[in-house]
C-alpha cells in the first residue's frame, strides 16, 4: 500500500510518500515559510503554502518516481496548528481526493510524530518528548489512546528560543544559533526554574533572560536558557516514564534536532536503565511522511475520512483520537 501526506499546520508545507514495505520513505519533500520581520503571520504562511503545494507535491512524485494515480490513500494534517494554513493544505488533499477517486485519512499532527519514530527507530512504545516552535508535550500510550502527560503552560520551547532570538538579532528559526553559542557559555545564570506538577512554562524564563542580557554574555545567556529549560523538559519526561513504567523515550520536534537536549534525555534514561531514540532531522522537524506512514496505518485500520467529514481542528488533542490501529 502507498499512501501519500501532506503536512502544513504551521511553517512548513511538505509531502511524503510511504509504503508498509522497505523501504518505507520513497519521498519527503518539504519547504518552509519564513517570516520577513517579527513571528510567524497565519495568513501569510498560508499564502506561501498555496503557493508552493503543487511544486512540493511534483517533486515529490517525480523522488518515489510515480504518478499519482499509482497512490492508494491520502493523508492529510488535520490539526492541532493554525487556521489558514491547516485549511490550505486541507484543501489540497480534498481536490486530489476527488480528483483521484482515493481514501483520505485526516491525521493528528501531534501522533505523527510518535508514530514516524517508532516505524524509524527502534522504539516500540516509548514515551515521546515532543518538542517544537508551537508544542511542548510528552505523550505516551495507555488504555488505547496517546495520553499527554504533560505540557506547556504558555508557549512552546522553540517559540521561546526563537522569541529569545529575535530580540537579539538572530536570524529565525533562531533555535540552531542557540546552540551554537551556548556551547561556548561558561557561566550558569541562575533563571526560573518552572515546573508546574507535570507541566511547564517558558514565558517567565524568556522575560528574566532577556531582563539580563546587559549584565552577561551571549553565549553565557544562552547557556542558561538551555540548561534551564531542558532540564524542565527532561524532569517532566522522567516523571512520565516513571509513571507509565515504559523503558523508552523518543524525541520529536525541531528542537529535538538539539544535542544537548538528546544528551540531557539520553543520560536520564541511561539512569534508569532505559532506552533513549532520535529519529533523523529530516523526520524530527514537521513533515509529509509521518502525515503519511500515520494515515497509512489508520487506513489499514480501517479508518477513513470521508471529504464531507474533513473539516479541519485547530486544537485537535492528541488524546482524543481513539488509537485503534495499536492493540
Ligand atoms: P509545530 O507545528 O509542530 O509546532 P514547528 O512549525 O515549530 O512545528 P518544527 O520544524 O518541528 O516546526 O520546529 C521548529 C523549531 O525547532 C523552531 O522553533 C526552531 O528554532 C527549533 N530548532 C531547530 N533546530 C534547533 C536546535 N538545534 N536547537 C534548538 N531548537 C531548534
Ligand atoms: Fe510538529
Amino acid at each position: 500500500m502507498i499512501c501519500l501526506g501532506i503536512e502544513g499546520t504551521a511553517h512548513t508545507v511538505g509531502v511524503g510518500i510511504v509504503q508498509d514495505t522497505a523501504p518505507v520513505i520513497l519521498a519527503n519533500v518539504s519547504r518552509m515559510y519564513a517570516p520577513v520581520s517579527g513571528g510567524i503571520h497565519p495568513r501569510d504562511a498560508a499564502n506561501h503554502h498555496a503557493a508552493v503545494v503543487v511544486d512540493v507535491l511534483r517533486q515529490a512524485l517525480d523522488e518515489a518516481q510515480m504518478d499519482v494515480e499509482d497512490v492508494d490513500v491520502l493523508g492529510f494534517s488535520m490539526g492541532p496548528g493554525l487556521g489558514p494554513c491547516l485549511r490550505t493544505v486541507a484543501t489540497a488533499a480534498r481536490s486530489l481526493a476527488l480528483y483521484t477517486c482515493k481514501p483520505l485519512v485526516g491525521v493528528n499532527h501531534c501522533i505523527a510524530h510518535l508514530e514516524i519514530g517508532r516505524k524509524m527507530t527502534e522504539a516500540r512504545d516509548p514515551v515521546l518528548l515532543y518538542v517544537s516552535g508551537g508544542n511542548t508535550q510528552v505523550i505516551a500510550f495507555l488504555n488505547g489512546r496517546y495520553r499527554v502527560f504533560g505540557e506547556t503552560l504558555d508557549i512552546g520551547i522553540g517559540n521561546c528560543l526563537d522569541k529569545f532570538g529575535r530580540e537579539l538579532g538572530m536570524s529565525f528559526p533562531a533555535g540552531p544559533a542557540i546552540e551554537g553559542k551556548a556551547r561556548e557559555g561558561r557561566c550558569y545564570l541562575p533563571l526560573p526554574y518552572s515546573v508546574k506538577g507535570m507541566d511547564v512554562a517558558f514565558s517567565g524564563i524568556l522575560t528574566a533572560a532577556l531582563a539580563k542580557r546587559e549584565e552577561a554574555s551571549l553565549p553565557d545567556l544562552c547557556f542558561s536558557l538551555q540548561e534551564t529549560c531542558f532540564a524542565m523538559l527532561t524532569e517532566v519526561t522522567e516523571r512520565a516514564m516513571a509513571h507509565t513504567g515504559k523503558s523508552e523515550v523518543l524525541l520529536g520536534g525541531g528542537v529535538a534536532a538539539n544535542r544537548r537536549l538528546q544528551d540531557m534525555v539520553a543520560s536520564m534514561a541511561a539512569a534508569r536503565g532505559a532506552a533513549s531514540f532520535c529519529p533523523p532531522r529530516s523526520l524530527l522537524v514537521d513533515n509529509g511522511a509521518m502525515i503519511a506512514w500515520t494515515a497509512l496505518l489508520m487506513h489499514r485500520h480501517g479508518l477513513t475520512t470521508p471529504v464531507e467529514e474533513s473539516h479541519i481542528r485547530q486544537n485537535f488533542r492528541t488524546d482524543e483520537v481513539a488509537v485503534t490501529w495499536r492493540s
